[in-house]
């Protein structure tokens, strides 16, 4: 039976937006899609590069299924920036660059991932990336544009069952997997930083409400994470305090505003080095057991 998907809910409705009267900031919210389905591209490819992730049966069979899919997902966003006569994918700007590149470069992950931490990445850009599409779907009034949405959110949702399930299977065989996920969510949220403050910006163009979004897609992005981790078996106290927290941030998306301020904060002097300090004592354990014991 086909895993059962939460679906983005919203605390406050948002506004219809018609691509064509917000075209400028519609083209470059579709620019930042295409590039984060190339990301996604990319990404996919790596999953059986040991170079990128250790070796694992895990990804073999879904690997090539999400790089087809998204291959296909460049091409239909490219259909409709062409649609609003943006034949040129505006580039990516240098934050974008950072997001979809700072994960692979091997100087704030340790490279090669284990299997867990790469599933979770996949779920979480997965999710975020699926909340996002569905609330465009749902907002966007050109019924050609529209119905290119919906295909892609069809396809999506197959990628967010195969995402739960191989995050699930990395969790049977990794239950050390909490420390872990703090850091390299600390680490993630560094390099997303900057990305979305200018995402903040072209929603407000578009009339939408970036809190409500965010927040939106935040309790969704839990809700999957609850869903692998119940079929795991390791619902924890820990991931008590996850739950009330998103539940809270979706039931009052001016809680967003905070996560927005400490956008603006300096970030951390040694935070990045923390992040890859840790993650190279982790595999140094991985990779030789008996020295840590
Ligand atoms: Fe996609
Ligand atoms: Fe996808």
């Amino acid at each position: 039976m086909a895993i059962p998907l939460p679906e983005p809910r919203l605390a406050r409705p948002l506004p219809p937006c018609d691509p064509f009267r917000h075209r400028a900031a519609y083209i470059r919210m579709l620019s930042y899609l295409y590039h984060a389905e190339a990301a996604a591209l990319a990404g996919f490819e790596l999953l059986t590069d040991p170079r990128y992730v250790e070796k694992s049966d895990l990804f073999d069979k879904a690997a090539p299924r999400l790089v087809t899919d998204e291959a296909k997902h460049l091409e239909d966003v490219r259909w409709m920036l062409a649609r609003l006569g943006a034949d040129e994918i505006p580039p990516p700007t240098a934050a974008e660059r950072e997001l979809w590149e700072g994960w692979r470069r091997g100087d704030l992950f340790v490279l090669p991932y284990k299997p867990s931490i790469a599933s979770l990445f996949c779920l979480f850009s997965e999710g975020f990336g699926y909340a996002f599409l569905h609330h465009l779907h749902a907002v966007t009034l050109d019924p050609p544009i529209k119905a290119r949405l919906a295909a892609n959110l069809a396809d999506e949702q197959m990628h967010l069952r195969l995402s739960i399930s191989v995050l699930q299977r990395a969790l049977e065989r990794d239950p050390d997997f909490i420390a872990d996920f703090l850091v390299y969510f600390s680490g993630y949220t560094l390099l997303a930083r900057q990305p979305l403050r200018e995402i903040r910006a072209v929603l407000n163009e578009l009339g939408l409400d970036f809190e409500v979004v965010v927040a939106s897609s935040v309790r969704f992005v839990y809700e999957l994470f609850e869903v692998a981790l119940a079929r795991a078996g390791q619902r924890g106290r820990v991931w008590g305090v996850a739950d009330r927290l998103t539940r809270l941030i979706a039931e009052h998306p001016h809680a967003v505003r905070l996560i927005h301020a400490s956008m603006y904060l300096p970030e951390p002097p040694l935070a990045r080095r923390l992040v890859y300090g840790w993650g190279r004592r982790r595999q140094a354990a991985r990779l030789n057991p008996e020295a840590r014991a």
